[in-house]
């Protein structure tokens, strides 16, 4: 049991680290060859690919991992999973496919989405006492 939740942090983990490399690339379809106020389509199938996948596994290992400390965690967890619901939303508006969302819209949500990431791992690595 206990080889099984250090080997699911291991996934978990590397799923972080994949996640943080794919946005750091994808961030620089918003900067560079930007057509209209639509990103740089290179790369973009690859981009939504890895996203995806890496995502569903960090939050599948999310959950097997709660499931495997029985569901007890402690409050910070639940502001972990707030900013997990921001990077999400904020990550689709930065990359709507329609043109209907500006360049700058599109670079307001990368920017939230880095400030939430940031948060969580801040919250991570501290595991703040709320009350
Ligand atoms: C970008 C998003 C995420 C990041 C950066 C992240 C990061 C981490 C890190 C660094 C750990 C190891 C902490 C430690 O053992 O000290 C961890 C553990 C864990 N994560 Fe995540 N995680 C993310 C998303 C999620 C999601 C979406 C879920 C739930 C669905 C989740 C559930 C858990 C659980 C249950 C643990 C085990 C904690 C423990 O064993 O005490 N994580 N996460």
């Amino acid at each position: 049991m206990e080889n099984y939740q250090l080997t699911l942090q291991s996934i978990h983990l590397f799923a972080v680290v994949v996640v943080c490399i794919v946005i750091a690339a994808r961030a620089l379809t918003l900067f560079k060859g930007t057509q209209g106020h639509l990103p740089n389509p290179a790369g973009r199938k690859l981009f939504v690919a890895l996203q995806h996948a890496s995502m569903t596994v960090l939050v599948l290992t999310g959950i097997v991992l709660l499931y495997l400390k029985n569901f007890e965690v402690q409050s910070w967890f639940y502001a972990k999973l707030i900013l997990f619901a921001v990077l999400l939303s904020s990550l689709s508006k930065a990359y709507r496919k329609t043109d209907t969302v500006f360049l700058t819209q599109r670079r307001a949500g990368l920017f939230l989405a880095a400030v939430a990431m940031l948060g969580i791992i801040g919250l991570v690595m501290i595991k703040p006492n709320f009350g």
